[in-house]
C-alpha cells in the first residue's frame, strides 16, 4: 500500500490547495454508483467526479446534454453514501446554471442539500461568472472546467483538441485567472495542448485537474469506465488502460451462463 491511501484524512477544498503547494499530485476519478464509489474511495483517490459523463457511460446517451438534475442527484447520493475520504464533487448537467444565476443557484442548492456532496462542478468561464458568483456567495465551493466543455459540442461540432489557434488558448488563459480571482478552488483542463495547460498550471494558485491536457497539470482526473476497460468503445490517446474489466466480465458471465445451461451450477454445496 502506498503512503497516499495511509493518509484517511477527509480531502477538503483546502487541503488540495495544500498538495499544490507542496507539490503532490491530485488523483481523481468519475464514479456514478455506491459499489464503485466504495471501490475507488478505498484504494485512495483524492477526489471522486460524479460527472455528467454519467450520461453516456451510464444511459448510453450520445452527449452529456440530457442527464437531468434530478438524475445527477440520484447518482451524487449514491456516491457520498459510499465515500469517507475523497472529496466529492457533483456535475452541474446542462441547462442548470447557463441561462439565470438565480436558477444556477437553485440547482446548486438543491445537490448539495439531496445529495451531502461537498462541491460542485460547472464547465465555461466568463459567459457563466454571473451564476459562479451566486454560488460562491452561498458558500459551495465551485471547481471550474475550461478547454473541451462536452456540455457545448454542438457549438464545437467535435471532440477534437481545443485552444490549439492563438485567440481561443488566449481566452482560455483569462478565464482561467477569472475562474481564481472570483474564488473557484480548483479547475479541470480538458484535452488542450500540454504546454498551455502547464502554463495555467503554474500561473495559477489554485489546482489544475487535467484530462487529456498532459502531465504538467497539478492532478488528473479520468473517467473511470474509460480507465478500467469497461468501456471500450473510447480510446483517445491520453487514455491509459489500467485493467480489462470488461474482458474479465464478459468471460466470467459466459462461463456462469456455461454453468447454467449444462446443470454445473448450483452444485450440493451451493443449495440447502
Ligand atoms: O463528466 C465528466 O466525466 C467530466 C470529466 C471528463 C472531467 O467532466
Amino acid at each position: 500500500m502506498s503512503t497516499y491511501t495511509e493518509d484517511k484524512r477527509k480531502v477538503t477544498t483546502r487541503r488540495l490547495i495544500e498538495m499544490k503547494q507542496r507539490g503532490e499530485k491530485i488523483a481523481m476519478l468519475t464514479a456514478y454508483d455506491y459499489s464503485m464509489a466504495k471501490l475507488i474511495d478505498g484504494a485512495g483517490i483524492d477526489v471522486i467526479l460524479v460527472g455528467d459523463s454519467a450520461s453516456n457511460v451510464m444511459a448510453g446517451n450520445v452527449t452529456t446534454l440530457p442527464i437531468t438534475l434530478d438524475q445527477m442527484i440520484y447518482h451524487g447520493k449514491s456516491v457520498v453514501r459510499a465515500v469517507g475520504r475523497a472529496l466529492v464533487v457533483v456535475d452541474m448537467p446542462f441547462g442548470t446554471y447557463q441561462g439565470n444565476s438565480k436558477e444556477a443557484l437553485a440547482s446548486a442548492i438543491r445537490i448539495m442539500k439531496e445529495t451531502h456532496a461537498d462541491c460542485i462542478k460547472l464547465e465555461g468561464g466568463a459567459e457563466v461568472r454571473e451564476s459562479i458568483e451566486r454560488i460562491l456567495c452561498a458558500g459551495i465551493p465551485v471547481m471550474g472546467h475550461l478547454g473541451l466543455t462536452p456540455q457545448s459540442i454542438n457549438k464545437f461540432g467535435s471532440y477534437t483538441v481545443r485552444a490549439k489557434e492563438e485567440a481561443e488558448a488566449a481566452k482560455l488563459i483569462e478565464d482561467a485567472k477569472l475562474l481564481q480571482e472570483i474564488g473557484c478552488f480548483a479547475i479541470v483542463l480538458e484535452k488542450i495542448p500540454a504546454t498551455l495547460a502547464t502554463k495555467v498550471s503554474q500561473m495559477l494558485d489554485i489546482p489544475v485537474i487535467g484530462i487529456g491536457a498532459g502531465g504538467g497539470c497539478d492532478g488528473q482526473v479520468l473517467v473511470m469506465h474509460d480507465m478500467l476497460g469497461i468501456n471500450k468503445g473510447f480510446s483517445p490517446r491520453f487514455l491509459r488502460r489500467y485493467a480489462d474489466v470488461g474482458t474479465i466480465i464478459n468471460d466470467a458471465v459466459a462461463k456462469y451462463v456455461d454453468d447454467v445451461k449444462t446443470g454445473d451450477f448450483p452444485n450440493e454445496s451451493e443449495q440447502y
